[in-house]
């Protein structure tokens, strides 16, 4: 074949970095679950009942009449300053001092992953994940051809002897967790794992990326500072997703003036910035409504959906199954008996109309195929009540054939 056919054929010259990269194992699940006869428990849908249509209609109106040229224009790399100056004062009040100066706004809290690649990951660096973790993390990370290692969650966080052992020997550049109501399991570290995790951090100079998209989303217990803040060095991402909107895509880092000046870079090469028409509107939403009152209305509704799941799951799993039981967020993680596969149970839930994701997506050195993700923000009472019933029923076919 002569150069010039090849280069016009199928068979196109890919970058090396996307032959380790796979598909998202979720998006592709959802495809199956599009059937609307499905029960799903598969997505990570916010529910859309919390989403504040009129309020941010209003607010769209008053963006164009007060300022529409200009919130039309182009804008600064690092977002909004109102919007930073909101965050940071959001974070004091909660205990966090930072200034809007430590803020960048980011195309949701997935770019913020993106961007700490782009800035500290070099082809073959060894990124430290929870076991497991956000299968989408896998996904960002995987662009910069680094090498997973990986530490059990225990109930309270990280295993931290575990985590020690590997810092110790192996070389770590970065660790990522998700330290409250972590997608997949549900799990929050403690207030005591939060400080040993940021000692460790310190002790191995190792640089500490904390995920916190689910933080506002606490309907039980009370709330544990950022780890970030026992570790002034630490990254941490928030995002609007989960109390305003995810369709507007707005999220953000917190860092230090430093890494601060490397993202900004990076995020100037790859979108000059964030939709400004969006932070706009978004900074008018929060200014001239009651933000808490409309959180505390997701998390009664989530946590009324989270009780329902689980007295459905007492009811009608078999007790040798185990799940979490988060103070917070949209997911819960079912532990199925060794040797009971949920990729198969995946399938035999499908044929009932009822579909959850296998645990395993989530691991990034393989394991976890006895687990399943389960979200409980993005179905209805029925559909809870009946999805569960009919999940408990195939699980329990599963078992008694084993
Ligand atoms: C742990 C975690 N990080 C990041 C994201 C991305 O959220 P967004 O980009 O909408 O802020 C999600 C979304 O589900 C998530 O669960």
């Amino acid at each position: 074949m002569s150069k010039m056919q090849e280069n016009t054929g199928n068979q196109y010259k890919f970058a090396q970095r996307m032959s380790n990269t796979p598909r998202s194992f979720v998006r592709e699940i959802l495809k199956v679950t599009e059937n609307p006869e499905i029960i799903s428990f598969a997505g990570g849908l916010p529910n859309p009942q919390s989403f504040p249509v009129g309020p941010i209609s209003t607010s769209v109106s008053e963006v164009l009449e007060e300022s529409g040229s200009e919130a039309l224009q182009y804008s600064t790399t690092e977002g909004y300053t109102p919007l930073r100056k909101y965050i940071a004062e959001r974070y004091s009040s909660q205990g966090l001092n930072v200034n809007e100066d430590e803020i960048l706004i980011t195309n949701g809290s997935q770019q913020c992953l993106d961007l700490v690649g782009k800035v500290f990951l070099d082809k073959g660096d060894t990124v430290l994940l929870e076991k497991p973790t956000y299968l989408a993390a896998i996904q960002a990370f995987s662009l910069y051809e680094v090498q997973f290692k990986s530490v059990r969650l225990l109930e309270d966080g990280v295993d931290i002897d575990e985590m020690e052992n590997m810092l110790s020997t192996e070389n770590i550049k970065l660790f990522y967790a998700v330290t409250n109501f972590q997608n997949p399991t549900g799990i929050t570290y403690s207030n005591n794992k939060r400080k040993k995790l940021a000692k460790l951090m310190r002790d191995y100079d190792t640089i500490l990326i904390e995920d916190n998209p689910y933080g506002e989303i606490r309907f039980m217990g009370s709330s544990i500072p950022p780890v970030k803040s026992y570790l002034d060095e630490g990254i941490l991402f928030g995002s609007f997703s989960k109390i305003v909107s995810p369709g507007m895509r707005l999220g953000w880092i917190v860092a230090r003036e430093k890494v601060m000046e490397k993202l900004i870079i990076a995020k100037q090469a790859s979108d000059l910035h964030s939709n400004y028409f969006t932070q706009r509107i978004v900074y008018q939403y929060l200014n001239t409504n009651p933000v808490d009152e409309h959180i505390q209305k997701i998390r009664n509704l989530y946590k009324k959906q989270r009780n329902l799941m689980i007295k459905m799951i007492e009811e009608h799993f078999p007790p040798q199954v185990k799940y979490t039981q988060p103070e917070g967020g949209m997911f819960l993680w079912v532990t199925l008996p060794e040797g009971t596969s949920s990729l198969e149970l995946f399938d035999r839930a499908i044929e009932e109309n009822v579909a959850f994701v296998p645990g395993q997506a989530f691991f990034a050195e393989g394991n976890g195929e006895n687990t399943m993700r389960l979200n409980f923000t993005n179905s209805d009472d029925k559909g809870i009540e009946e999805g569960i019933k009919r999940l408990g029923n195939v699980i329990k076919e599963r078992l008694s054939q084993n």
